[in-house]
């Protein structure tokens, strides 16, 4: 059975309303996933580089969770990454540890979908935003990049208003779901 590991790039999970759905609901139904939520393990920032390389080399389907913040993923993720996916190790001729493995983009936005698209108030398709540097990223560390699953228009704006609440969580659960069913297929 493939090893799936889910990093949860959330800088704050307790004041987080979507990845929390999100995280509860794949934790609930895949019981097998290793879950690593950068928060609690690294309040601070300081990454232990070992034990994270150890968890990328030990799963075979690696799937990034987290909070489009700036367009991008939120700063814990980015340290996680810049320390732990060093040359020698995710990359360069000797860095070859995460050959083969498979990585997914799972992520959600405060600007509703229909926002990203060519020209409009975001400019760009949210694929042409967050995708490009984790294709790239699979790329130079010999991952295979296995899609992404996105949900916009979870807004903390929206949060005071029961009605859109209901809404948020239908659609967190929903991406939960086709989360697991692209894991399924991989
Ligand atoms: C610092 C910060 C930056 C954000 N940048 C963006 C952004 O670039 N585009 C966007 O649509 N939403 C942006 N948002 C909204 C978040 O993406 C949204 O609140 C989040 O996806 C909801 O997930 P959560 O309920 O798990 O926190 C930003 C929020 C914060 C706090």
């Amino acid at each position: 059975m493939k090893k799936v590991l889910i990093v949860s790039g959330h800088t704050d999970l307790n004041n987080s309303f979507a990845n929390k759905i999100i995280l509860e609901k794949l934790a609930k139904d895949l019981p097998e996933a290793v879950f690593d939520y950068l928060d609690k393990e690294y309040p601070d920032f300081t990454v232990n580089v070992k034990a994270e390389q150890k968890k990328l080399v030990e799963a075979d389907v690696i799937v990034l969770q987290f909070p489009v913040f700036w367009y991008s993923y939120p700063s814990i993720m980015h340290r996680w990454m810049e320390d732990v996916f060093v040359h020698g190790f995710a990359h360069g001729s000797k860095g070859k540890a995460l050959q083969g493995k498979k990585l997914v983009a799972s992520f959600t936005t405060g600007a509703p979908e229909e926002l990203y698209v060519k020209d409009g108030p975001q400019l760009y398709p949210i694929e042409e935003l967050v995708i490009p540097a984790i294709k790239s990223t699979a790329n130079l560390c010999g991952m295979e990049y296995a899609g992404f699953i996105y949900t916009g228009g979870v807004s903390y704006a929206s949060r005071p208003d029961a009605e859109q609440i209901k809404v948020m969580r239908a659609k967190a659960e929903n991406h939960a779901e086709r989360l697991e069913a692209l894991l399924n297929e991989i």
